[in-house]
């Protein structure tokens, strides 16, 4: 496929402490990427040199390797690196972070097989100089075992390069709170956040093993060089905490800050806490942007709990923003802000007829809109937008909902075995029976047959035409796109292929939108919603000189996980509390993703639950910065392709 990833050759190599201007706040050497692709490229670029240099000198280059989402796009560089450049793993030698206990080395849950399926398969790296933890060892021997994998480590003169990860506890390796400075390899309770995390792709908590064996903090802290990988706003939090906050056995990671070359690749999302990033007023002078205006302002309110109009010069004086006051005074500054957030708000997402629009977020022609709803999975769009939705369709606008994937692996076998008994019972057939004996003899967590996830995709049909009928709309108006990245059967899905792309276009083409929708939401679980963005700009990037795309603007929403920050938003659509509990309903239709739903997150509320309380969150924070008071609102960001 077409790639649009651009190289970078941004200095990443470790600065030494004090030489980086962020040491105010920062106490670890990092480097922000604006996207996560081109940042893995360059940590392997790092690795390839290293491995390079060694073998210009004869030498074993002794590499700790790290499983999980985050190194996954830096094996594959390495591996295209092999293939493609001659990049020889001959000299390599590797020694893994961890592995689950117990664990079969051949299950697809362990960290051999992951391993082997992401590099070692593909390069020509020795056998024997593959090192993982056995995850068969019994309690008996683990400490000799760890004392043996330790020792080897050191026979190979020890770790020339760590690759690390970072779990949301603030665990490097397995390396859980409390984990010691001077911990060694050992066997480790993982930590419940750590087990709520691995769940969906154990397909439940309870298949989670309950311990792990992991190099402890004293071997990865002996590396020569570490690069911890960091990517995306789930890991924000602890991110800011690692890198800014005291070292503490609370947060194993910061124990980093005694490295003395120990460089944290993030991209923007993993980064955006950091103080640097978040409150930049408060780290030194700045380049005062509307956009950073607005966010600062936003952060003022909150920080003096005032609404807009009611800041003053002094309020911004003692909060590092006396800078911003040399061009104007607080008075113009409030104000300008109060009319910006107050232009955000329509009920009129598809533009209002017949008025002046200069100060709208849409345009009122042409007054009836063709509109596209892009939905991940079949629910997204009455989660995410429900109230919005309503509104287009009773303003008269021609509403498409365009599923892009089937959703199928989020039905539970429970489901699909109800709908295929009362299939049989309706009438008798061999497919019913089929299905109903695949469920039944389905092996723990192995993947569906091919015939359950058929129905499994008709469940989620089924539920989303009850939605869409119940906000008005006609059965042609509805598309599934079924996009073939997704149909793995397995949480794993394939990257992006020309094939989704084409469909993408294809849909796009037909319609010919004045208005996409697309989820902007990055914080999903399983990245589905980041690939179905991707689709979305690749196929309007491609589309570019066709002639209805001048006029198509795409608008972002956010899911069930995160909400835009209110500097952010460019449309707020207002929702009654009538329109509330009509979202509410069509939420329901989605039965199967209700109660105990299969891929919930570390969020024990349910999709109708958390929407309600974003939307309400929303409209309060506007409230409190002195704007309208409504029930509930809904966010969008226009996106503007360069
Ligand atoms: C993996 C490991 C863990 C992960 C961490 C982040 O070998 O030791 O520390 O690096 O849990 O996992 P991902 O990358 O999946 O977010």
């Amino acid at each position: 496929m077409e790639t649009l990833l651009k190289k970078s050759n941004v200095d990443i190599s470790h600065k030494p402490a004090g030489k980086f201007e962020e040491t105010r706040y920062e106490k670890i050497h990092n480097v922000i990427f604006s996207n996560s692709d081109v940042a893995s490229i360059r940590v392997a670029e790092e690795i390839a040199s290293l491995i390079k240099e060694k073998q210009a000198k004869n030498k074993p280059c002794v590499l700790g390797l790290a499983t999980g989402s985050s190194p996954i796009r830096v094996y594959e560089e390495l591996v295209r690196m092999h293939k493609e450049d001659g990049l020889s793993f001959a000299n390599v030698v590797t020694f893994n972070l961890d592995e689950y206990l117990p664990m079969e080395p051949d299950s697809r849950h362990s960290y051999f097989h992951f391993m082997h399926e992401h590099l070692f398969n593909h390069v020509d790296i020795v056998a024997e100089n593959i090192h993982i933890p056995d995850g068969r060892i019994d309690y008996d021997s683990a400490v000799a075992y760890c004392l043996a994998y330790e020792n080897k480590i050191q026979k190979f003169g020890g770790l020339d390069f760590q690759l690390l990860g970072i779990g949301r506890t603030g665990h490097i390796g397995f390396n859980e709170p409390g984990s010691h400075y001077n911990s060694g390899t050992r066997v480790i309770t993982l930590d419940h956040i750590t087990r709520v995390d691995a769940a969906s792709s154990f397909l439940g908590i309870d298949n989670v093993p309950r311990k792990a064996i992991t190099m402890g903090i004293a071997t990865v802290r002996s590396a020569k060089r570490i690069v911890l990988l960091g990517w995306g706003q789930n890991k924000a939090e602890i991110i800011k905490k690692t890198i800014e906050g005291e070292i503490s056995s609370h947060v194993p990671a910061t124990y980093l800050q005694n490295h003395n070359n120990c460089t944290f690749i993030l991209d923007t999302s993993a980064g955006s806490q950091l103080t640097r990033n978040k409150t930049p007023w408060l780290v030194g002078p700045c380049d005062w942007t509307e956009e950073l205006t607005a966010k600062a302002i936003v952060w003022l309110c909150s920080k003096t709990n005032k609404t807009i109009l009611s800041l003053t010069d002094k309020d911004y004086n003692d909060n590092g923003m006396a800078d911003l006051l040399t061009l104007q005074d607080s008075y113009d500054l409030n104000i300008k802000m109060f009319n910006r957030l107050q232009h955000t708000i329509t009920g009129w997402p598809g533009g209002k007829p017949n008025a002046d629009d200069t100060s709208r977020p849409e345009r009122a022609l042409p007054a009836k809109k063709k509109v596209i709803i892009f939905s991940p999975h079949p629910d997204d769009d009455v989660i995410s937008m429900g109230g919005t939705f309503d509104r287009l369709v009773e303003q008269g606008h021609d509403v498409h909902i365009v599923y892009q994937t089937s959703g199928n692996i989020a039905v539970s076998d429970m489901d699909a075995r109800k709908y295929a008994e009362i299939s049989k019972r309706i009438s008798p057939s061999e497919e019913a029976q089929k299905i109903i004996d695949a469920i039944k003899n389905k092996k723990e967590s192995s993947s569906d047959a091919p015939e359950v996830r058929k129905l499994k995709g008709n469940i989620r049909r089924g539920e989303s035409y009850a939605a869409t009928r119940y906000m008005g709309l006609e059965d042609s108006n509805v598309h599934f796109l079924d996009l073939p990245f997704y149909e793995t059967g397995t949480i794993k899905k394939n990257n992006l292929s020309d094939a989704d792309i084409d469909i993408m276009m294809n849909i796009i083409k037909t319609i010919q939108p004045h208005q996409i929708y697309a989820a902007g939401d990055l914080a999903d679980p399983h990245g589905t919603h980041k690939v179905c963005l991707d689709a979305v700009f690749e196929a309007m990037q491609r589309m570019q000189s066709e002639p209805f795309m001048k006029d198509c603007w795409l608008w972002l929403y956010r899911g069930a996980w995160h909400e835009w920050d209110i500097n952010e938003i460019e449309m707020a659509v207002p929702m009654s509390p009538g329109q509330v509990l009509k979202k509410r309903h069509a939420i329901f239709c989605h039965q199967s993703q209700k109660d105990g739903v299969m891929f919930q997150g570390d969020d024990s509320r349910e999709f109708w639950m958390r929407a309600e309380e974003r939307n309400r969150d929303t409209a309060k924070r506007y409230s409190a910065l002195g704007l309208s008071d409504y029930a509930a609102m809904e966010a969008f960001v226009r996106h503007k392709f360069n």
